[in-house]
């Protein structure tokens, strides 16, 4: 096989923690998260999640870098070659067409989604939020969504802004965007949990988040949570790989993973804090779907002082966490048609961005034109997001658990994680190569009724 480009580094441990957090961190977080729990009911929800972020999402994350840093490759490439080196079939190599396929798939709907963002930061201007009601507030979503016109404007601005980053190479300004970017969503999450804390019903939604309702747990539920647990942690779409082959191979993987993982589950549950209490304290259904964070954080945003520069630094922020995020899904497409097909950076990324583009408009008009065209009671977007979160992420976790684990040489495995003391390694070994692929059969299965 005929491959270019023996690849840059990062410059230090912090640097990948940087990046594959500012990968993690993004809509998946703040706007995914409090819209599932809300739609699934609860509890029972965000304890499956949270066991699965610990018991499959974690040890497939230390996985798919160990995978990246040891091919040092994008991950169609990589996978072909770790499987040709341990003599396995070529075939391994599907792990990273079907990361990549899905990668193309969720930027699709991942550039909408944002652009709403990018609307809000002008909402947040004119009319502004200034003693909103929830009516009113509820009303400025419902009239986002049903002009496809302004919404495809935004999604254009957003997949430039990607494939403009994407395009001059990623490593040099990533840094630098989530050393500001991760303290000042926090700084923002916390006065709006301040906010949460004195106005909203935060009692009611506490027991909502965390008193598990056993009767809302179905097959359905657990892999919405499983698929969530993938989607938020970045995982098996080629990210990490990617970005773990810049990795230095003096870096303990498994320390670093942890911390990414924990510090993207801490603002996933605090992203529940603040949203929750406000739409308890408003009445608000928590099952409202993909606009519940348009609909309630305007309202707190109005009702603060100083309201309007916090929801303009909110969106920004919020903006900028999907910006990181969204360069991350879309560069092992890029990276591949660099490496394998010799195209520029630019060209490839015009070739990628245009045509996740153009898939992206289904999403946009599956929240108007198309709103009443369903496949199995599902919206076009809905349907994008259960095949790629629920199917394509889980699945493809499974196979690089496998490979990790029962494909690769032992001992290679063990220097490449260097820094496992051998309890460690084991354990890691053993959750990883039978626990997580069970567990995700078994969720897949049963989410099916074949049991
Ligand atoms: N983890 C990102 C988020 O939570 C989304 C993402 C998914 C990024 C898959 C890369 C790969 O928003």
């Amino acid at each position: 096989m005929k491959i270019r480009s023996p690849r840059g580094q990062w410059s230090s441990r912090l640097t990948f923690i940087l990046a594959a957090t500012g990968s993690a961190v993004g809509l998946g977080n703040i706007w995914k998260f409090p819209y599932m729990v809300g739609q699934n009911g609860g509890g029972a929800f965000v304890l499956v999640y949270l066991i699965c972020i610990f018991l499959v999402g974690i040890p497939i994350m230390i996985a798919e870098v160990m995978l990246g840093r040891r091919a040092r490759q994008n991950p169609i490439n990589g996978m072909a070659i770790l499987a040709e080196q341990e003599h396995h079939s070529p075939r391994w190599s599907l792990i990273g067409w079907s990361g990549t396929l899905a990668g193309f798939l969720i930027f699709s709907f991942y550039s909408v989604i944002s652009g709403w963002v990018l609307y809000y930061i002008y909402l947040s201007w004119n009319p502004g939020f200034s003693g909103l009601t929830m009516e009113e507030s509820q009303s400025l979503f419902r009239n986002m969504v049903a002009d496809p016109y302004g919404l495809i404007g935004c999604h254009t601005l957003f997949a430039i802004m990607t494939f403009g980053v994407v395009a001059r190479g990623i490593q040099a300004g990533l840094e630098r965007a989530v050393k500001i970017l991760m303290p000042g969503l926090l700084i923002l999450l916390f006065l709006l949990l301040g906010y949460s804390m004195s106005y909203g019903s935060f009692g009611e939604a506490l027991r909502f988040l965390f008193q598990p309702d056993w009767d809302h747990l179905s097959g359905q539920t657990a892999l919405a949570a499983m698929g969530q647990a993938f989607f938020t942690l970045s995982l098996a779409l080629g990210a990490m790989m990617v970005y773990g082959s810049y990795l230095p191979s003096n870096i303990s993987i498994p320390r670093t993973c942890i911390i990414v993982a924990l510090s993207d589950t801490a603002i996933a549950l605090l992203s529940g804090l603040v949203i929750f209490p406000i739409v308890f304290a408003q009445g608000m259904a928590p099952a409202s779907g993909p606009g519940l964070i348009f609909q309630t954080l305007p309202v707190a945003f109005g009702a603060m002082p100083g309201g309007q520069w916090f929801a303009f630094m909110f969106f920004i922020l919020l903006v900028f966490a999907a910006w990181t995020s969204s360069i991350s899904i879309v560069e092992p497409g890029v990276s591949w048609l660099v490496e394998n097909h010799g195209w520029t950076r630019p060209r490839a990324s015009v070739m990628v961005g245009f045509g996740g583009w153009l898939v992206g408009l289904g999403t946009v008009f599956s929240f108007n034109l198309w709103k009443e065209f369903t496949v199995l009671g599902k919206t076009l977007f809905e349907c994008l997001d259960y095949l790629t979160s629920n199917l394509m992420l889980p699945l493809g976790g499974m196979a690089i658990a496998i490979f990790a684990c029962w494909k690769l040489s032992v001992n290679s495995t063990r220097n490449e994680l260097n820094l496992l003391g051998p309890f460690e390694f084991n354990l890691w070994r053993g959750v990883t190569g039978i626990l997580a692929p069970t567990a995700v059969l078994l969720v897949c299965l049963n989410s099916l009724g074949v049991f």
